[in-house]
């Protein structure tokens, strides 16, 4: 079966590209990781941003996973704003479709993927809202129209048009105080139980290597067929 989206023909040029074009020529080895995932992240993460040629590409643009209450997955794309052994931190309003479905069920799935190194990372487990403190230290350092639109913007709700956000926008910006962190709006962080690493290689005999948390103690390594 050939990649057609909308049922007849291909998308120019996709199907078209050789397969040595679309492989990584780095071996992922066991022998060769480090024995904590989020330090392999962090490699990864670099070379992603020292690779990235283009001003298109994001690469901190991550697909966050959630399930709504009748257990339906919503995904969306977030920026990840940071990551340390505790875990991958986003933020939102709290009162969004995804801050409602993690207060039910707080446990995510992550996907970043960097085309232009031909890897993906994927990451689960559970979410918790981080510190109000760390919500407002990161939201203080946002531009002024980004804190406003935070502010009015009832993310996720339907409104009317696009000029009753804008006039939100403009009313607001004219208030003093106007940019103070609201009570709905934050970061979460996502506490890896498990983190796969997938590298493309030729002929897709690609690797992938995940990491399942082993207790408190560390890591448990398996190696996953393509
Ligand atoms: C590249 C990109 C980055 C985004 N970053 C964020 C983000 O960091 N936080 C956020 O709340 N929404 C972000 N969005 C918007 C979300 O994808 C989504 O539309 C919004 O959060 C509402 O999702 P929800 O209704 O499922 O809660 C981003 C969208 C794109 C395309």
């Amino acid at each position: 079966m050939r990649f057609s989206p909308r049922g007849s023909g291909n998308v120019p040029g996709m199907t078209q590209r050789r397969e040595d074009e679309t492989s990584s020529d780095q071996p992922l080895r066991e022998s060769e990781v480090p024995a904590d995932p989020i330090d392999l992240f962090g490699r990864w993460c670099d070379e992603a941003v020292q690779r990235n040629t283009t001003a298109w590409l994001d690469p901190t643009a991550m697909t966050l996973a959630t399930v709504d209450a009748a257990g339906r997955p919503a995904a969306r794309v977030v920026l990840l704003k940071g990551f340390d052994a505790c875990g991958l931190v986003f933020f939102t309003n709290y009162e969004s479709d995804k801050g409602v479905q993690l207060a039910l069920h707080p446990y995510a799935a992550l996907v970043v993927y960097w085309p232009h190194v031909r890897r993906q990372v994927r990451v689960s487990g559970p979410v918790m809202r981080i510190s109000r403190a760390e919500s407002v230290q990161y939201f203080d350092s946002r531009p002024r129209g980004s804190r406003v639109s935070a502010i009015v913007s009832p993310q996720s709700r339907v409104v009317a048009d696009r000029k009753v956000l804008e006039a939100a926008a403009h009313a607001h910006d004219q208030e003093e105080h106007a940019t103070v962190c609201p009570d709905h709006w934050g970061g979460f962080r996502t506490q890896p139980e498990t983190f796969e690493f997938w590298q493309s290689r030729a002929s897709r005999l690609h690797d992938r290597l995940r990491y399942v948390r082993d207790g408190e103690a560390g890591w448990c390594l398996q190696r996953l067929a393509p």
